[in-house]
């Protein structure tokens, strides 16, 4: 869709609107169009077919989802504005692309070498604090339905990076998260917020000379035929909050939500059991390929990787709240002495 078709689209939408209280439901039968930005073969991109297939069985017809997947009807930021507006009515963003929203407070879920793994991950967003951030959606008009896994980043770049000095002067493509900026920067690269769609076309031109990202985005993405070399530096996480528009879902009737909310909880099991097989296989299908070489960090590495960017987690207190991420380190065990 061109940018003007999509201006348009929106402003429909928001005289949509205007004009009727819950737009989609005039409909028969009831369409929710869910829209996101990675290739239908990752943990996201499955998870949210999958919830299609199990909101129609479950409803019986009555609700038809339109899963729009890469990038087809909005990149990053428009979709946002389209859930907003009711031009779509459910996402999954990534944690790190809420801070634009005024929900600056998801960015800590981008502090590096914050999670070791899934299980403490899952203590976050299933405890009092993945409730506490879904609170603070309701204000901008948005419902948080569930957390889906994708899973830990690593780094590519067209020069090997196995110690955090390799990654000085480098332009790194990131999200919108000033989290990751701060990451960046901290190992002395000059970090660039992009949309996901226009990564590979940046890293094929040099327009940025590497990125992060789990293994299952770099693949389907074909980043690793424009990246030489790929760290497995696991120095962060990437997972999703599916959010739908408030309006819309409160105005469904209870027999309608209460099988969409089953959908859901079944598409949440299923998204969080296959991220960390997937993104497994993403990487051996990278190997495969041997057009990016894969680097293992030795455990001093890694430390040394831990060393540089662990001062992101005091530079952003402010900005995520201390208290919250006291929290989070109580509920995961983590130790910032320990470095
Ligand atoms: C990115 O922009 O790198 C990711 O958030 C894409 C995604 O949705 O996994």
């Amino acid at each position: 869709m061109t940018r003007l078709a999509r201006r348009s689209v929106l402003a429909l939408a928001s005289a949509a609107a205007l004009s009727l209280s819950v737009p989609a439901l005039a409909q028969s039968p009831i369409v929710i169009k869910f829209s996101h930005v990675v290739a239908q073969d990752t943990p996201k991109g499955k998870a949210a077919d999958f919830f299609k297939q199990k909101a129609e069985e479950l409803t019986k017809g009555r609700v038809k989802v339109e899963v729009y997947p890469n990038s087809t009807l909005y990149k990053d930021k428009e979709e946002m504005e389209a859930l907003q507006l009711g031009a779509v009515q459910m996402l999954a963003p990534s944690l790190a692309k809420f801070g634009p929203l005024g929900a600056k407070e998801f960015e800590l879920f981008d502090l590096p070498y914050l999670f070791d793994d899934y299980d403490q991950l899952h203590k976050v967003t299933n405890g009092p604090v993945g409730k506490s951030l879904f609170k603070k959606l309701e204000s901008k008009g948005i419902i948080g339905l569930a957390y889906w896994d994708n899973g830990f980043k690593v780094m590519s770049a067209n020069k090997p990076l196995r110690n955090p000095e390799d990654m000085k002067g480098l332009k790194m493509r990131i999200q919108s998260s000033n989290v990751l900026d701060a990451q960046m920067r901290a190992v002395g690269a000059l970090p660039q917020k992009m949309a996901f769609s226009e990564v590979y076309q940046a890293l094929q031109t040099g327009v940025v000379d590497g990125t992060e990202n789990p293994p299952s985005n770099l693949y389907t993405q074909k980043m690793h035929e424009v990246q030489k070399y790929v760290t497995l530096s696991d120095h962060g996480y990437l997972g999703y909050a599916v959010i739908v528009n408030k309006k819309f879902w409160e105005g469904l009737p209870a027999d309608i939500r209460k099988p969409l909310e089953d959908a859901m909880e079944q598409a949440t099991r299923y998204a969080n059991q296959i991220a960390k097989v997937e993104n497994d296989q993403a990487l051996e299908a990278v190997r495969k390929s041997g057009k990016s070489e894969i680097i293992t960090l030795t455990p001093e590495q890694k430390k040394a990787w831990k060393k540089a960017m662990l001062k992101v987690h005091d530079q952003m207190a402010d900005r995520i709240g201390k208290d919250l991420i006291q929290q989070v380190y109580k509920e995961t065990g983590f130790d910032p002495k320990k470095f």
